[in-house]
């Protein structure tokens, strides 16, 4: 695969990281995913956004490179010789390299160092016909849950146990409320209204999240910025999940317990539809 590695498109296997470079030290850095749908990039500004977003909240300064981006990722499809209508982009930017090694950021201004690399998307669709488990887990992550750092551990260990389980999603639990997912954001619906755990330091803002509570007001469904909490989920009828890759995935079991009679819920299935549509006319 070629990849964009710090101003050059090299075979992945000429990528010469550092030993001391802080994403491999310190996870000190940040990453987006995001997407095309049809050969073209679906929220490309917003993705980008998020990204100035996170490198600000941890001080790196990428500002020359923005407007550099499309370029990049049309030339990683390009030279990858991708056909296929849906690539996704993973980019990742760490503080760089820097010895001897310190907690504190680096005397001497270090460049960030930059990998991007894109591959076809590996599509969930059948996933997301028939529902999917998920578990709930105390949230061990930090408390700045809104920086997408690359800081990943809690996250891959808890998926991890939701595999274990026989799940395919954990949902984290913050003071008695379920906030979002290890790698998706939640939705809960009760009496036909969306609720969703309100943007804060506690979960990432979803730019697909941003699309459904867009897709709602069109569908005529309200859209709350309020969290469900784990004492009242039976009050709940139906509960999905939202991500760049995972689109929008019913959930019919909640550790031992059915949504639904299993099966997805009517208004997810609404909203999924409308977002299939969407995406199909990006
Ligand atoms: N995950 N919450 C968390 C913790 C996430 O890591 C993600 C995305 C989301 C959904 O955000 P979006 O709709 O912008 O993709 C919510 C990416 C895709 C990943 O780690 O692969």
């Amino acid at each position: 695969m070629i990849v964009y590695f710090n101003g050059k498109y090299i075979e992945e296997n000429d990528v010469k990281i550092s030993p001391f470079d802080r994403g491999f030290q310190y996870a000190d850095g940040v990453y987006e995913v995001l997407r095309t749908y049809n050969k073209k990039y679906f929220m490309i500004n917003e993705h980008i956004e998020r990204l100035k977003y996170s490198l600000t909240e941890i001080k790196i300064d990428f500002f020359d490179y923005y407007d550099k981006l499309f370029g990049i990722f049309d030339s990683l499809i390009r030279k990858n010789n991708y056909k296929d209508d849906e690539v996704t982009v993973y980019l990742q930017v760490t503080r760089g390299r820097a010895y001897p090694r310190t907690h504190q950021f680096p005397e001497k201004n270090t460049e960030p160092t930059v990998i991007i690399t894109a591959a076809p998307v590996i599509s969930k669709r059948e996933l997301n016909k028939n529902g999917i488990k998920i578990i709930l887990e105390k949230d061990i992550r930090w408390e700045r849950c809104d920086i997408k750092s690359i800081s990943l551990l809690p996250n891959v260990l808890i998926n991890q146990k939701a595999k274990e389980n026989g799940a395919h999603e954990a949902v984290w639990i913050k003071h008695g409320f379920l906030t979002e997912g290890t790698h998706t954001n939640f939705f809960g619906i009760k009496k036909g209204k969306v609720y969703s755990y309100p943007l804060s330091n506690n979960i990432l803002p979803g730019i697909t999240r941003m699309v459904i509570s867009g897709l709602c007001s069109k569908l005529n469904i309200e859209f709350l910025n309020e969290g469900i909490k784990q004492n009242e989920l039976d009050n709940f009828d139906e509960f999905f999940l939202t991500g760049t890759t995972t689109e929008v995935m019913p959930v019919t079991v909640i550790g031992n317990n059915k949504i639904g009679g299993g099966k997805p819920g009517e208004i997810t299935t609404e909203i999924q539809s409308a977002f299939y549509d969407l995406t199909s006319g990006n």
